[in-house]
């Protein structure tokens, strides 16, 4: 039996989301738990459990059941004693209002993520909401998804000095290595062009894409007690948090590794003379 049979699971909205209440996560999980609660997450691609209050050592437990944990040595935001796999997050190094997913320090996406929500914020502020890339995709029509199946997005680093890189390029549509679902790997703070499309095309998408991103019928508001912990599929899954709270606020986060999207079987890399000839048309805007 899995102990995810004594635990309660909710939708946390229409599009994506589930909270699973009733698991004790510091003790520790069997085979048939974690199947479970990777199918309920694969199919969610969020889930929060409330009232954990979990360690920095036991996050990192709970994250091992996901993949392989990614190391961010971003001093000094990473957890002293922690092997530079859980960083720490408070306002003090700035609040991520924007539409964005993670990467990690190389400027690959991380896989899957996870929050920590240590102590909130005494106002009541600070919500995550989550959007779901799988429904942007699906809203287009099918002449606009056979374009958009074609295209290879350009994501910029925007002002993060712990990355190593300041460019990379990605299909903007592919499929999960695990479920087979097709999607977008699309993060509407990074990616600022593509490669295929000329400047006023791309900018028009570009703002359509902004635009889907901010759906609330694609999204999940998800409002923090502390305690909680959420685990987000970072590959078919943007966020934003609302920054309209003030004062302290602490949060551990511990990502894991996870195979990216899988380019579509038709879907042609843009060659090195390409690339060459994009990056000298296409200036950043
Ligand atoms: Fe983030």
């Amino acid at each position: 039996m899995s102990r995810l049979d004594e635990a309660k699971t909710a939708p946390l909205s229409g599009s994506l989301g589930t909270l699973v209440s009733g698991l004790d996560l510091r003790k520790d999980l069997d085979a048939a738990t974690v199947a479970e609660l990777r199918a309920l997450f694969l199919e969610r691609l969020v889930l929060v459990f409330p009232d954990q209050h979990l360690s920095p050592d036991e996050q990192r437990a709970l994250m091992r059941h996901f993949g392989e944990v990614e190391k961010h040595p971003e001093r000094p935001r990473v957890l002293e004693d922690s092997d530079e796999e859980v960083v720490i997050i408070t306002p003090a190094a700035g609040v991520s209002a924007v539409w964005h997913c993670d990467y990690q320090p190389d400027f690959l996406p991380c896989g899957i993520c996870s929050l920590n929500m240590v102590e909130t914020a005494a106002d009541g502020g600070g919500d995550t909401i989550f959007v779901n890339a799988y429904r942007i995709y699906e809203s287009f029509s099918e002449p606009v998804k056979r374009l958009l199946d074609g295209l290879t997005a350009i994501h910029r680093n925007t002002g993060n000095a712990g990355r190593n890189r300041d460019e990379a390029w990605f299909p903007l549509v592919g499929t999960h290595p695990e479920t087979g679902r097709k999607g977008l790997f699309y993060s509407a703070h990074h990616v600022q062009d593509f490669v295929e499309l000329v400047p006023e095309d791309a900018a028009m998408l570009l703002a359509r894409l902004q635009q889907l991103t901010q759906k609330p019928s694609f999204s999940l508001r998800y409002h923090w007690s502390p305690g909680a912990i959420a685990v987000w599929d970072n590959r078919a899954v943007q966020h934003y948090v609302v920054p309209d709270f003030a004062g302290s606020r602490l949060l551990y986060q511990v990502t894991v590794s996870a195979d990216l999207l899988i380019p579509l079987p038709d879907y042609e890399a843009p060659s090195e003379s390409d690339r060459a000839v994009a990056a000298s048309e296409i200036a950043p805007r």
